[in-house]
């Protein structure tokens, strides 16, 4: 039947989703699925439910299209969608939430604060140690996010955080390798593909580095002892599980220096599918090809 493609969006990461669709898009096409755009920020509900799509692959980033509201309405619409349902995709679009869940489910996730107008942000640093990480704990794809070197920064970093969000985010800073995760799959069926470790310039894997430079390295899978790939991967599986996540989706760890210790540090349950994005290379590094990615994935679409 005939499939949409959602992607454009009004996020901040809505450059990164038209990246991901035309991709998911043309990968579709080619494998002669009858596949068309549809950006939600451009063209109304209405105009959605009057496409009659039989499915819709979900290829938005960020709010609107991540975080469950999208989700509501194709609910409501009974259009069946890939990935992750309401509750899933909210909690997962919530840097905070997330962690609370994981928490309660024994998992390890950096030790943090929330920030509001009130907090004494000078103070902050006592607990956390420096530096330390500030973020939006709705947005992706590095947005909004500093390193904190010292006390004098702590103003500035909660203020550009604060464009984005009403809470803050404050994080205790990792120092270790930066690894990424992907699940494909739900419920009892849900697997972990190999590690990716991502190796950036200055260990910088910022918006520029994640989309538009080819500086940055990536191991894949990553050379990490058997073991240790098992309980990150293990791990990763967990803390999809926690949140009820489906369909697909990327876990970001990081491999403390000190003693190897992975941190689980957020969870997207719409990736990137750019040509730099990791969750094909991931795929490729099992044989699957993008287009069978993509495939793979719209398959799981349901309600
Ligand atoms: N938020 C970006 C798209 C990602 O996680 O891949
Ligand atoms: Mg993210």
């Amino acid at each position: 039947g005939k499939v949409g493609v959602l992607f454009g969006g009004r996020s901040a990461e809505r450059e990164i989703s038209i990246m991901s669709g035309t991709g998911v898009l043309n990968a579709l096409k080619s494998k002669g699925v009858d596949a068309h755009a549809f950006d939600p920020a451009e063209r109304s509900f209405g105009e959605l439910a009057a496409e009659k799509f039989d499915r819709v692959f979900i290829a938005l980033h960020g709010r609107f299209g991540e975080d469950g509201s999208l989700q509501g309405a194709l609910e409501q619409l009974g259009i069946p969608y890939t990935g992750s349902g309401v509750m899933a995709s909210s909690i997962a679009m919530d840097k905070i939430f997330t962690k609370k869940i994981w928490l309660s489910h024994g998992l390890i996730t950096p030790k943090y604060a929330v920030l509001t107008p009130e907090t004494e942000l000078r103070l902050v640093p006592d607990d956390l140690g420096l530096p330390l990480i500030v973020k939006p704990p709705h947005e992706g794809s590095t947005i909004g996010i500093t390193k904190v070197n010292g006390y004098s920064e702590m103003n500035d970093a909660y203020t550009l955080a604060a464009q984005f969000d009403d809470e803050v985010l404050a994080e205790e800073f990792i120092t270790g390798r930066e690894l990424t995760v992907t699940i494909l799959g739900t419920g009892a069926q849900a697997r972990a593909l190999p590690i990716i470790e991502i190796v950036a310039p200055q260990g910088n894997y910022d918006y520029q580095n994640k989309y538009f430079t080819n500086d940055t390295k990536y191991l894949c899978p990553a050379p990490l002892d058997i073991a240790l790939t098992a309980e990150i991967q293990d791990m990763a599986v967990e803390a999809y599980r926690a949140l009820n996540c489906e369909g697909w989706a990327r876990v970001d760890v990081l491999l403390r220096a000190s003693d190897s210790k992975p941190f689980l540090i957020e969870i997207n349950t719409s990736p990137g599918m750019t040509g730099h994005s990791l969750v094909p290379m991931a795929a490729r590094a099992t044989g699957m090809s993008y287009e069978d990615l993509c495939l793979e994935i719209l398959k799981t679409a349901r309600l």
